[in-house]
C-alpha cells in the first residue's frame, strides 16, 4: 500500500508519553524518523523514555505537562517551538479512567477526568491550531477510546470524556481540511497498558462497609488479569494507528469489531438497541459470576 505521508524529519508533540500507549507511539514514530518532543506529568519514567529514543539513534526533548492545566500546556509548546519550530504531528494521548457507578461518584471525579480526557484536547487545539492554520498544515490526532463510540458500560465520566472527543476530532476533520490541515481520532479496543491497574475506583458506601476496600481490589485484580490476557500489546497497535496516521484517516482503530455498534447506529438502530441491552447485561453477568466466587451477591448491593 502506498501511504499518503512521510514521516521522516517531521516534528511531533506528543502527550502522556511516560507510559502505555504514549511511550510505545513515541518509540514507534522515532524509529520511523520522527523529531519527538515528548510530555508527561511523570517525569521520571519521560527521561527513560527519552534515553531509550536516544539509544534508537532518535531526536528527542522532553517537557513536564500537566494537559488539564492551559498555563503548562502554553509553555510546553513555546518550548517545543523554540528546539523544532514548525509542529506536523499533535497527538493529545494523555489520559486517566475513575471507575464507579453514577451513583456513587461524586462531582469532583467528573471534573478529574473531564479535566485531563476533555480539557487536555482543548487546551492543545487553542494553543497549537493557530500555528498550524499559519502553516496551513499539519496533523491533529486525539486518542479517544472504544467508549467513545457507543455507550458502553460505566464509568459515566470517562465515556463523556471520550464522546467528546470524537465528536470535536469529526467537527474539526471537516472544517480543517479546507486549511490543508488532517484530523484522526484513535479509537483503542484493549491495550496492555496500566491505565485500568492504576484507575482509582469509587465503591458504594455500602459495599465499602460490608466487603471493605482490601477484598474489592482482590476482586478488581482478579477482573483485570482476566482482562490483560485478552488485551493487545502497545506496541503492536501504535503499528495500527501509525498506518491510520499516513493514511489521513479519520478514525483509526485496532479491533474492527469496537466501531460494529458504531455502524449499527445508523444501518440498524433497534438491533443498536438490544446491543447495548445485551452488552450491559454480559458484563454485569461476568461481575456478578466474578463476586459470588468471593461469597458477595452483586445483586445485593445494587
Ligand atoms: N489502554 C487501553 O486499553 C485504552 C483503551 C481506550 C483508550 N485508551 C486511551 O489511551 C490513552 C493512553 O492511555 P494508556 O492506556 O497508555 O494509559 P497509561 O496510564 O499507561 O498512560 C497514560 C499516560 O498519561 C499520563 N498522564 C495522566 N494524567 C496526566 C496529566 N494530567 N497530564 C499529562 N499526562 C498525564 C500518565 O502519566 C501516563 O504516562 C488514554 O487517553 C486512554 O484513555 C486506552
Amino acid at each position: 500500500m502506498k501511504f499518503t505521508k512521510d514521516l521522516e524529519g517531521k516534528n511531533c508533540f506528543i502527550t502522556g508519553a511516560a507510559k502505555g500507549i504514549g511511550c510505545a507511539f513515541s518509540k514507534a514514530l522515532a524509529k520511523e524518523g520522527m523529531n519527538l518532543f515528548i510530555t508527561d506529568i511523570d517525569k521520571e519514567n519521560l527521561e527513560n523514555v527519552k534515553k531509550e529514543i536516544e539509544v534508537l539513534g532518535g531526536n528527542v526533548y522532553t517537557d513536564k505537562c500537566d494537559v488539564s492545566r492551559y498555563e503548562d500546556f502554553k509553555s510546553a509548546a513555546e518550548n517545543f517551538h523554540s528546539k523544532l519550530g514548525k509542529l506536523d504531528l499533535l497527538i493529545n494521548n494523555a489520559g486517566i479512567a475513575i471507575g464507579g457507578n453514577a451513583v456513587d461518584l461524586e462531582p469532583e471525579v467528573w471534573k478529574e477526568v473531564l479535566d485531563i480526557n476533555l480539557w487536555s484536547v482543548i487546551h492543545s487545539i487553542k494553543v497549537f491550531l493557530p500555528h498550524m492554520l499559519e502553516n496551513k498544515s499539519g496533523h491533529i490526532v486525539n486518542v479517544s477510546s472504544g467508549a467513545g463510540v457507543f455507550g458502553s458500560i460505566e464509568p459515566l465520566p470517562y465515556i463523556a470524556s471520550k464522546f467528546a472527543v470524537v465528536g470535536i476530532s469529526e467537527a474539526l476533520f471537516g472544517r480543517l481540511h479546507r486549511h490543508g490541515i488532517n484530523v484522526s481520532v484513535i479509537v483503542p479496543s484493549y491495550i496492555r497498558t496500566r491505565i485500568f491497574s492504576s484507575a482509582k475506583i469509587k465503591y458504594s458506601k455500602k459495599l465499602m462497609e460490608e466487603v471493605g476496600e482490601e477484598k474489592l481490589r482482590e476482586i478488581y485484580n482478579s477482573m483485570l488479569q482476566v482482562m490483560e490476557s485478552k488485551a493487545m500489546l502497545p506496541n503492536r497497535a501504535v503499528k495500527k494507528y501509525i498506518k491510520g496516521i499516513k493514511n489521513n484517516q479519520l478514525y483509526i482503530y485496532d479491533m474492527r469489531a469496537v466501531l460494529m455498534p458504531y455502524a449499527m447506529k445508523g444501518t440498524d438502530p433497534q438491533k443498536f438497541e438490544q446491543f447495548l441491552i445485551n452488552y450491559t447485561e454480559q458484563n454485569f453477568n461476568a461481575n456478578k459470576d466474578l463476586f459470588q466466587k468471593y461469597g458477595i451477591n452483586l445483586e445485593d448491593y445494587l
